[in-house]
């Protein structure tokens, strides 16, 4: 990861220089519209498509009646090469402020699906001294690995996970997915602070900058939270689970077979596959030998990414452990459909029991206060996708510390 090295090392120790000086001679112009905007509330500007879009974001915010288009945030993704590529399609190039500089976040994200969801989500969590590593599932068509790797190809920041899996659902596969793209981020010379998991349905609720702001407040330690498994979990790691596969088609086989108790002594604790671990903590996980055992031991249990991540957060005096934590982790918002008093309901449509968003979940959406949500399609529901792109664009751009360039604008 040469690229990256060379990108952040001129980023941390030049920034301040580089931008002085580009903004004495480049954008003294610029930079005088975008601070005096910013001293009135700060104006974005807002192409036709936009001003449409924003209009329907507000009209089913407000529960008016609608007229949904198909999308209005075109990405201009196989058209042309990699510099038409990041500007037509608004990535964000330069760090928007010294603190989102220093500290940078390493992001590793599962796909089988959803290609054009995927750039989305890319999209909006993309900023360059970032590192990103995407695992493809192995049953993924070749065509579609070949596009995530054409676009991948276009940021020296991003790249494949060296070894990718075959990802059984709710099996150990999944986990090791992770694993496998956490041993290559430990690898990085970008001096990421957290590693965040995501899916590639996953869309980010707050901005870059938000995010960090979260972050800090846990000082250094894991956000990999739960509890003790409640009576109707147990079973997950009380018996033996079998990952089938025949083909692209594979489940996870219950067994009658009891398994023997974890290793060392450990107690399993229950808790969200999504978490924010620290580097020292993925240095850990990589080398323990408890840590290596309990993965062993999970192998034949059902959805051990809902048990690996807390039970080893659990241990005292692990790195950055949290040996009480319960739930106030604050990553994820995701509607349940056992949890519906909570959340009001489904505007989309529940698979495997939790919500796609639809237009009807936005209001919900944007007063929520996790970093993320889960999950989204697309094209099923573009306004719901499109309408939290723009609010969230928006709101990095007049967070800014730097001058807004012209194409960061959606
Ligand atoms: C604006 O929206 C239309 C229709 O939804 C689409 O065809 C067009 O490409 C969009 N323009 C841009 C610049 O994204
Ligand atoms: C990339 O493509 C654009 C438009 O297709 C073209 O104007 C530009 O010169 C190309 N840049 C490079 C480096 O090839
Ligand atoms: C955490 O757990 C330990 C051991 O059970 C206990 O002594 C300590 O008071 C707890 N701390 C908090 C903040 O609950
Ligand atoms: C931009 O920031 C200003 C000042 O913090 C705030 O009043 C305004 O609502 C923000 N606008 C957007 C679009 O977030």
């Amino acid at each position: 990861m040469d690229g990256t090295k060379q990108l952040f090392s001129t980023m941390t120790t030049n920034s301040k220089m580089r931008y002085f000086l580009v903004f004495f001679t480049l954008c003294i112009p610029l930079s005088i519209l975008v601070y005096t905007s910013k001293l009135s509330g700060k104006n974005i500007p807002r192409s036709d498509n936009q001003t449409t879009l924003a209009e329907t974001c507000k009209a089913i915010v407000e529960g008016k009646r609608f007229f949904v288009q198909e999308n209005l945030l075109k990405t201009s993704f196989g058209k042309s090469n990699c510099s038409y590529y990041m500007t037509q399609s608004h990535y964000i190039t330069k760090s928007l402020s010294q603190e989102e500089a220093s500290f940078p976040l390493a992001y590793t994200i599962t796909l089988h699906k959803e290609f054009d969801t995927f750039e989305r989500l890319f999209r909006a969590i993309y900023m360059p001294q970032n590192i990103y590593c995407i695992h493809v599932d192995k049953k993924a068509p070749e065509k579609y690995k070949k596009k995530v790797a054409q676009l991948l190809a276009c940021f020296p920041n991003a790249f494949l996970a060296s070894q990718s899996e075959l990802v059984v659902y709710a099996g150990i596969s999944r986990l090791q997915a992770d694993l496998n793209c956490m041993k290559d981020l430990v690898k990085s010379a970008v001096p990421w602070k957290y590693l965040l998991n995501m899916c590639g349905q996953d869309f980010p609720l707050k901005t870059n900058k938000e995010i960090i702001q979260h972050l800090k407040k846990f000082k250094g330690k894991n956000i990999a939270d739960g509890v003790l498994p409640p009576p109707h979990i147990i079973k997950r790691t009380k018996y033996i689970y079998r990952e089938q596969m025949f083909g692209i088609f594979s489940f996870i086989l219950p067994t009658l077979l009891w398994k023997p108790p974890p290793p060392h002594g450990l107690t399993i604790y229950f808790g969200p596959a999504y978490v924010a671990l620290t580097r020292k903590f993925a240095d850990f996980i990589l080398q323990d030998q408890r840590s290596l055992d309990l993965l062993e031991w999970s192998k034949d249990t059902y959805s051990p990414d809902e048990h690996f991540w807390v039970t080893m957060n659990r241990i005292p005096g692990v790195p950055g452990s949290m040996p009480n934590a319960t739930w106030e982790g604050g990553l994820r918002a995701i509607k349940w459909s056992d949890a519906e008093a909570n959340h009001g309901g489904c505007h989309g449509h529940y698979v495997r029991s939790i919500c796609i968003f639809g237009t009807g979940d936005l209001k919900w959406l944007l007063s929520n206060k996790n970093l993320f949500a889960n999950k989204f399609e697309l094209k099923t529901y573009p306004p719901t996708v499109e309408c939290l792109e723009l609010n969230l664009r928006e709101r990095a751009l007049n967070q800014s510390e730097i001058p807004v360039e012209p194409s960061w604008y959606l």
